[in-house]
């Protein structure tokens, strides 16, 4: 069976009052539309066809590696019509699913569980039961208790009015029915749009059965339409995703102040305190903490590994039992190994420190590699560009680099040197000798502070 799905997402979202469209509008950090194709490809959709309209080709343009087929919606006549206009892509399809782009939590399972449970008949409808109907399509059963049509909320009578079965948008179907039924869908109703939802009556006058599912959660097909529900849907996604780190064995000191805008995997007994930002792939290894504030992107720390309060970690690697932070800041390249000690308003980019090393205070360590157990005093700056080019720091094993020393890349430190504080460093420091360059020390012996006068 080789399933097509069908992405409505023509819709102008004039209530989310944006210059972006809406399916590109965020929800855990990736556009609404692709966490919808998402979904569709993670039911082995052979095909996938996204109908646009609003906003040009900004759409297309924005998701243009989604493995899906483009169909422009020129004028936004209704769901009916937009599906019309895919069919021709779905030509080689047994059945077609539809999605929508500003849906974006609907659960692969709950589509599985739609396509399986309607397979023996040509149309399925995902419906589920509201308190509070309005403003919905309601599906219209007969006495004994099959599908008749769906009426939406602006042409349905009193009585249809009290139905709480809705429509959530969401079918499967046939696909040659499909595109029968479809063309011949008519707009004569109070919107003067080609419905969807009319595909309904047409199946039953043809004698066809309409099967009907529900969602798990009312959320998988909850619709954005401006950005307090997108705001809602990004708590609900955000809870979800805090609920199964904590089942997987992560401590969440706030299950509601963490924010995942990508993925984390966290191994045993990781311990995440509040505020915590995830973007890109992020690895934690077991037993690592990390303290409030934190921003961790595209970036994979060891076992055992602290990062303290305020810091930001971006495209870089921390190893075992290293400390990061407070108010550290590893940028892209960070290679930082074993027991390391990052302290506080210290930046670090493109650099490979090794084991042991301690860069504690203060410093700017770029384009460097720095041996097995240094000590980088306070302050020390690796002065790595020289306005057009940058160059290479190079810190043998065990020196010392005496506190606001500046390093003039390119640069070598031996192994075992120690730099006298406060000294540049511009030419080659030999190992296990001090360097330093230090202006001497000069006591003025009848030197007076200005006094200031006293006014009369
Ligand atoms: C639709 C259903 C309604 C259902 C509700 C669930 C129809 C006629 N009605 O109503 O029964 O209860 O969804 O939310 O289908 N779109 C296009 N091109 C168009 C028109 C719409 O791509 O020409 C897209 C929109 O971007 C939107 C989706 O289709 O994502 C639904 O369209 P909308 O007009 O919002 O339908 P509803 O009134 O919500
Ligand atoms: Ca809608």
């Amino acid at each position: 069976m080789k399933l097509g799905v069908i992405i409505l997402a023509a819709g102008k979202g004039t209530r989310m009052r944006s210059a972006l469209p809406k399916v590109l509008h965020r929800l855990a950090g990736r556009p609404l539309l692709r966490h919808v194709l998402d979904a569709a490809h993670a039911l082995g959709a052979a095909k996938v066809a996204v109908v646009f309209g609003h906003g040009g080709e900004q759409v297309p343009n924005a998701l243009a590696d989604a493995g899906c087929v483009w169909i422009e919606q020129a004028e936004r006549l209704g769901t009916g019509h937009a599906v019309r206009q895919a069919m021709p892509a779905m030509a080689d399809m047994d059945r077609v699913l539809v999605l929508y782009g500003d849906v974006p939590l609907i659960e692969p399972e709950t589509l599985n569980r739609l396509v399986a449970d309607t397979a023996d008949t040509d149309l399925g409808v995902l419906t589920m039961l509201l308190n509070d109907p309005t403003g919905y399509g309601r599906v219209v059963r007969d006495k004994r208790g099959q599908v008749l049509r769906i009426v939406e909320q602006k042409d349905a009578s009193e009585a249809e009015l009290g139905i709480n079965e809705v429509n959530t948008g969401f079918i499967v179907a046939d696909r040659a029915r499909l595109g029968d039924w479809v063309s011949r869908i008519g707009n004569d109703n109070v919107q003067h749009e080609y419905y969807l939802t009319d595909v309904i009556k047409l199946a039953t006058d043809d004698g066809v059965r309409v099967a009907t599912t529900q969602p798990e959660t009312i959320q998988e097909v909850a619709g954005v339409n401006d950005r307090l529900q997108l705001a809602e849907l990004e708590r609900y996604h955000q809870r979800r995703l805090a609920d199964s780190l904590m089942r997987a064995g992560v401590t969440l000191m706030d299950p509601a102040r963490i924010d995942i805008r990508g993925s984390l995997e966290c191994e045993r007994d990781v311990v995440l305190d509040i505020n915590l930002v995830v973007e890109g792939r992020v690895r934690i290894g077991a037993g690592s903490r990390v303290g409030p504030n934190c921003v961790l992107q595209d970036c994979e720390l060891g076992a055992g590994v602290c990062v303290s309060a305020n810091s930001i970690i971006e495209g870089a690697r921390v190893g075992a039992g290293a400390r990061v932070g407070p108010f550290a800041r590893l940028r892209p390249d960070a290679d930082i190994a074993e027991d390391c000690h990052i302290g506080n308003f210290v930046e670090i980019k493109k650099s490979r420190i090794a084991a042991g090393s301690k860069v504690n205070h203060l410093s700017y360590i770029g384009d460097a590699e720095i041996g097995t157990g240094v000590n980088v005093g306070a302050g020390t700056i690796t002065c790595n560009y020289d306005g057009a080019d940058k160059h290479r720091t190079v810190i043998g094993d065990n020196a010392f680099i005496g506190s606001n020393s500046a390093l003039v890349a390119p640069v070598t430190v031996g192994a075992g040197a120690t730099i006298g504080a406060g000294s540049v460093v511009s030419r080659e420091a030999p190992p296990e000798k001090l360097t330093l360059t230090r202006s001497p020390q000069v006591t003025v012996e009848h030197w007076q502070r200005p006094v200031k006068r006293t006014k009369q």
